[in-house]
Order: structure tokens, then C-alpha cells, then sequence
């Protein structure tokens, strides 16, 4: 079988997939991240996002080897070494982003990377930058709430490493 390599959250993995494997798959079986979740097979719901080279992706829309070499980052990647969470996860907690939580992962994965590509986010923004995302519990309300906030937490904690 063929050997795939990438770096997983700043850590080198190398594994040995089929050639029909999914990024999704290698995260959850190969290397037990379960926090990529799989909500669908068609490519819609958008709970298996990550970041591939700083971008979010669907993880279930390519294969592991087309991964090969890149950097990947999963929703537990996204909090700090010493567990302090990172302000979109930490905006989600106080805003009451998410119930049952199944869409979540994929839901924070997605919100980052709006916020880091639009840093002026309204809430037309956010709910069509989540478009491809699903959520069958929260009605949206506080997840859009939860994300703009986030976004303007990020915004100050950018500031204050600058
Ligand atoms: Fe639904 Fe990937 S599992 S879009
Ligand atoms: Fe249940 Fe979104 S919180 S699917």
C-alpha cells in the first residue's frame, strides 16, 4: 500500500493508506483524531473540516494522498498546548454555539478560517461563509453570534502579538 506523510497538528505522521482512502478517514482510523466527525456522504454537511495548509477543507472530499506533505490542522489541534482554547472555541462555550455538538468541530474549523480570510465579518458574512456547514439543532442564531464574537476575539488576540 502507499506510504502518505504529512504534519497533523505539529506533528509528523507517516501512514500507509489505499489509494481510496480520505483525509477524513486517515484522521479518524489511522490516527484516532475523532474529532472530525462524518455527517453525511454526500459532501454537504461540513462537520469533517480541517485546515490543509492554513485553508478549510472538507476532509471528506479528498484523499489522504492528495494530503501528502501538507499541513494539517484538526479541531484538536486548535487549542493551545496548556489547553487554553482558542477564541472561536472559547466564543462558541459562552454563546452558546452548538447543542447535541456533532456539527461543531467542523462548524469552529470553518469559522476560523472566515475570520482569518474576512476580518470585518457581518452576520450576512457568516451565515453565507457557513453555507457548507450544517447544523440540525441550533437554528443558526447562536452559532452566528458565537462566530462573530470569535472573530473579534481573534482580532484582539492578533493585535496583542503584534
Ligand atoms: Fe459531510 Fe464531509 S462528512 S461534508
Ligand atoms: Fe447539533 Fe449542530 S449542535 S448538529
Amino acid at each position: 500500500m502507499p506510504t502518505v506523510s504529512m504534519t497533523v497538528n505539529g506533528k509528523s505522521v507517516t501512514g500507509e493508506v489505499e489509494g481510496r482512502t480520505l483525509l477524513v478517514q486517515f484522521l479518524r482510523e489511522n490516527l484516532h483524531l475523532t474529532g472530525t466527525h462524518v455527517g453525511c456522504d454526500t459532501s454537504q454537511c461540513g462537520a469533517c473540516v480541517v485546515h490543509v495548509d492554513g485553508a478549510s477543507v472538507k476532509s471528506c472530499t479528498i484523499f489522504a494522498l492528495q494530503a501528502d506533505g501538507a499541513s494539517v490542522t484538526t479541531i484538536e489541534g486548535l487549542a493551545a498546548p496548556d489547553g487554553t482554547l482558542h477564541p472561536m472555541q472559547a466564543a462558541f462555550r459562552e454563546h452558546h454555539g452548538l447543542q447535541c455538538g456533532f456539527c461543531t468541530p467542523g462548524m469552529v474549523m470553518s469559522a476560523v478560517d472566515l475570520a482569518r480570510r474576512d476580518p470585518d465579518l457581518t452576520e450576512r458574512s457568516v451565515r453565507e461563509g457557513l453555507e457548507g456547514n450544517i447544523c440540525r439543532c441550533t437554528g443558526y442564531h447562536n452559532i452566528v453570534k458565537a462566530v462573530l464574537a470569535g472573530a473579534e476575539a481573534m482580532k484582539v488576540t492578533a493585535e496583542a502579538a503584534e
